[in-house]
């Protein structure tokens, strides 16, 4: 059984799939950390980040994994735990010159349907119901209101990141949400198949609770 949840930065998705992944007894696929790991990668070795062809060379020599622990999933870079250094904003500022590359996207969906198989899974991302599981048992679409996401994106950061102004947040929101939707390569989009919940006014355990409901 695989269920996937798309939607954009901020729409509550990850807090929910791995809420509900535990519920279900299920394994949790974090398909965003695929794309935040190997733009680390990138970043660290100092690659050009325009030139495909090193990006795509590089990708063949890295290992992403999602290993489960008593806090949640960790994710492995060639077996090193990058789980917070993924989610810095110098990372987040760069995924697009790899989640517009199809050639890229190919290989990291590749490992994505590796880390499920064998196992019933919640995935979660832009195109885990379009593209990574297209016959995925249920999918489902969860939005917001695009200054409700920025507000606990600001929240999730200010723990982490100094100086980070919500103005900051939101100005990057926008910035991704129009990336997400509008490239070439696999957008974010809502298929006919998926279910649709606006979370805006919605707390996690609420949403999960409908979720389960029609699962
Ligand atoms: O879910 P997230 O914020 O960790 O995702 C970070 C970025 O990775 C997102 O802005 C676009 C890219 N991404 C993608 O292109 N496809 C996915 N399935 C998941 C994430």
């Amino acid at each position: 059984m695989i269920i996937t949840i798309d939607g954009p930065a901020g729409s509550g998705k990850s807090t929910v799939a791995q809420t509900l992944a535990k519920r279900l007894g299920y394994r949790y696929i974090d398909t965003g950390a695929f794309y935040r790991a190997f733009t680390l990668k990138a970043m660290r070795v100092g690659v050009n980040m325009k030139d495909e062809a090193l990006l795509k060379q590089l990708l063949q020599e890295t290992k992403i994994e999602l290993r489960n622990s008593e806090g949640g999933t960790r994710v492995f870079l060639d077996g090193k735990d990058v789980s917070e250094a993924i989610r810095t904003p110098e990372v987040t500022g760069n995924i697009h010159y790899i989640a517009s590359r199809p050639a890229l996207r190919e290989r990291l969906v590749e490992q994505q349907r590796m880390a499920s198989e064998g196992v019933s899974a919640v995935a979660e991302g832009r195109d885990t119901g379009t593209v990574v599981f297209p016959s995925a048992e249920r999918k489902f679409y969860l939005d917001a209101g695009v200054e409700e996401r920025a507000r606990r994106r600001y929240l999730e950061l200010l723990e982490t990141t100094k100086g980070i102004t919500y103005q900051d947040v939101l100005e990057e929101l926008k910035k991704r949400d129009e990336r997400d939707t509008s490239r070439e390569a696999s957008p974010l989009k809502m298929g006919d198949d998926f279910i649709y919940f606006d979370t805006t006014d919605l707390a996690p355990e609420e949403v999960v609770e409908v979720l389960l409901k029609k699962i």
